[in-house]
């Protein structure tokens, strides 16, 4: 379901962190939305961000933020959303995303989870499809 991966590697070629994005299966996608409190919001053509993971290594040092820039220079303008633990403290500071409605559980998880949007009106505007401007 991947449209892209993205890794950051050092100057020595070692692959230390990756990042995607993926049409997730579309009854998924709007349970999120539903569970979130926002049906209204839900947007098909939204991509979901994950797979987000650093080298234990290696963090602490920008690998993400340098695989963020590069997923948002890939994306430009079209919508994204993105699930969070709410109890992940590492992931703070992503200023493209806003939350969507509440935390909430889903099917898949035990843990409260949020839903973030980036370029996603508050209801969903199909003659917009990928593009925001
Ligand atoms: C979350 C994760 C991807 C961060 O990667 P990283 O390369 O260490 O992050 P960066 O060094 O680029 O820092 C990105 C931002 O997160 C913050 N951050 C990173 N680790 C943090 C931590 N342990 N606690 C608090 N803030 C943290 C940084 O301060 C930075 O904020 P800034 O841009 O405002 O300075 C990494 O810790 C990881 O792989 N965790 C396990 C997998 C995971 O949680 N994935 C996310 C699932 S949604």
């Amino acid at each position: 379901m991947a449209e892209m991966l993205f890794f950051t590697q050092t100057e020595d070629k070692v692959i230390v962190g990756v990042g995607a994005v993926r049409y997730a299966n579309a009854a998924y996608h709007k349970h999120l939305f539903q569970q979130a409190g926002v049906p209204e919001m839900y947007n098909p053509h939204s991509i979901e961000s994950c797979w987000i993971a650093v080298r234990p290594d290696y963090r602490r040092q920008g690998v993400w933020n340098n695989n963020r820039e590069c997923r948002m220079q890939y994306l430009g303008n079209r919508p994204c959303h993105s699930v969070r633990r709410v109890d992940n403290k590492k992931i703070v500071g992503d200023p493209e995303y806003r939350q969507a409605g509440s935390n909430f559980y889903a099917k898949t998880s035990e843990d409260e989870l949020r839903l973030m949007v980036s370029n996603h009106d508050p209801v969903y505007n199909p003659s917009k499809r990928l593009r925001y401007v």
